[in-house]
């Protein structure tokens, strides 16, 4: 008999889950399997449209690329297609919910994998965190245009900011809004993920028209004049207009496609996830640019750019000037109550992916069983439902929109080139394996584009975000060295929830 030989501990970092093991597990999942392509679709708009178009882009115009704001999408749309394209490949091989994370245990072992399972809290909780802080300041705006109701700044802002090196306090008490639409949210969550995806598509409708109506009713007030001119000239220092602004701008607008991948993390629930998720992934990112591009022509066609966000002025407010200039008034109302319906279902979506993604990664014993369980009666995944939910009120209530927003980007960065590079790993470690969805022109052009992008667009960080981002990394680490490393068994067959039935080969 040949005799087991157990494995050097200095390997287990490299341990990988085999194809065949994720897809048993797969079709085991205990989720419920409901959403369609239309469903799919609406959850990557429903991460995508908010604060990136409502808000950054505007500012982005004003400080950094004037009109060409406009090839600031499109450069970053093009960015976010070709990671896009590699998650849609990834997606219809590894049909599991972990997303990034999932595939990384595939392709490089676990020790990576728990990395970017840590990165995607930054995309997902700390982006939904960020996103309810842009929530609350558009609820708060709604309540004052619609009812003339003020509300004590110190309960809508966070209590420290960030300021030179260091955090201050500001004298405010708590963000309260942001904590409710978080906590909101969870509870909905907990539910049948059909209740969430329904209240999500009425979210999505809203805003599509909002959006929609917006450039509909502001087109014919354009000034083809304040397209010129087009590339404002540079003003001597980096990013400040010329090609270096319409570049950096196109790094701040980056926000707008960070989410579209959270429709990798419903895998288990969709009912044909290898031919939906990547027609849901493209299809929300085509969709989205186009709104993108078309926004941004309108807004620096009505209005001159340097007005859309004036210097000094802290609360930015875009969409606002925007309709104020074009004199209608009751535009304003429709709009506001479509940004904040719009930044919502952001909210609710990353809250959602998050809670996907920890419930895997708990599944492989990152984090203790009771985070792997499933609602025996909805099939969620309650536990890290919560715990996302509150975890994201607690950041959102406290913490200042910039700090947050910087490491939201970072993570998403960080991501988005591992997924570039499994692609290419899984390419040659099993070239046969089928794929209902192939990247085009081979394993390395498109990945390689995906990843280098992602790298140039970290490097316009500051670096006071990447020093966060340092420091959120190496407590990743030391989890993986005291916890992690000792109890997970991502190659081991889990196919009820937490219960391991048999070892895989
Ligand atoms: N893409 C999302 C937004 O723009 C995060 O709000």
């Amino acid at each position: 008999m040949r005799k087991h030989r157990k494995k050097p501990w200095w390997l287990k970092p490299f341990t990988v889950r085999s194809i065949e093991q994720t897809r048993v597990e797969a079709a085991h999942s205990e989720m419920k399997r409901t959403l369609n392509i239309l469903d799919l679709v609406s959850v990557g708009i429903g991460a995508s449209i908010g604060m990136g178009i409502f808000t950054f882009a505007g500012i982005a115009a004003a400080e950094k690329a004037g009109p060409s704001i406009v090839v600031s999408f499109v450069i970053s749309g093009i960015a976010a297609a070709f990671t896009a394209l590699s998650y849609s490949e990834m997606a219809s091989m590894i049909p599991m919910a972990g997303s990034a994370y999932a595939y990384t245990c595939a392709a490089m072992g676990e020790f990576i994998a728990w990395i970017i399972g840590w990165n995607l809290i930054l995309e997902y909780m700390v982006g939904a965190a960020t996103v309810s802080i842009g929530w609350s300041a558009y609820f708060i705006a709604f309540l004052e245009i619609a009812f003339n109701c003020k509300i004590s700044t110190k309960w809508v802002n966070s209590p420290v900011a960030f300021f030179g090196e260091a955090f201050i306090t500001t004298g405010n008490y708590l963000n309260l809004p942001a904590i409710a639409i978080s906590l909101v949210f969870t509870i909905l969550l907990c539910f049948d993920i059909r209740q969430s995806t329904r209240v999500n598509a009425v979210l999505v409708v809203v805003k599509v028209l909002t959006v929609l109506l917006t450039i509909f009713t502001c087109i014919k007030y354009i000034n083809p004049d304040n397209y010129t001119p087009f590339f404002p000239p540079n003003e001597g220092e980096f990013g400040k207009y010329g090609i270096s602004g319409t570049f950096s701008a196109a790094t701040t607008v980056f926000f707008t496609y960070i989410g579209f991948d959270v429709v990798s993390s419903t895998s288990q629930e969709a009912k044909n996830p290898q031919r939906d998720l990547p027609i849901g992934i493209l299809g929300s990112l085509l969709i989205c640019t186009f709104l993108n591009i078309a926004v941004g022509l309108v807004m620096t066609g009505v209005v001159p750019y340097g007005d859309l966000h004036p210097a000094g002025q802290n609360a930015a407010k875009p969409i606002a000037i925007l309709i104020a200039t074009t004199g209608l008034n009751w535009l304003n109302i429709v709009v506001s109550l479509g940004t904040i319906f719009g930044s919502a279902s952001v909210v609710l979506i990353l809250l959602m992916g998050q809670s996907r993604i920890l419930n895997a990664m708990a599944i492989d014993g990152f984090f203790p069983e009771v985070a792997a369980r499933i609602h025996p009666k909805y099939k969620t995944p309650w536990f890290t439902t919560i715990l996302s939910g509150v975890l994201c009120a607690l950041l959102g209530g406290v913490l200042p929109v910039d700090v947050l927003g910087d490491m939201t980007s970072v993570g998403t960065l960080f991501a988005f080139f591992l997924v570039n590079i499994n692609v290419i790993i899984l390419r040659f470690k099993y070239p046969g394996k089928p794929r209902r969805f192939k990247v085009p022109l081979g394993p390395f052009v498109i990945p390689i584009l995906g990843a280098g992008i992602s790298v140039l667009l970290f490097c316009t960080i500051p670096a006071s975000t990447i020093v966060h981002f340092f420091i959120w990394m190496g407590i990743g680490v030391v989890i993986y060295a005291f916890y992690g490393c000792s109890y997970t068994r991502i190659n081991i067959l889990h196919v009820s929830g937490y219960q391991t039935v048999k070892e895989s080969t």
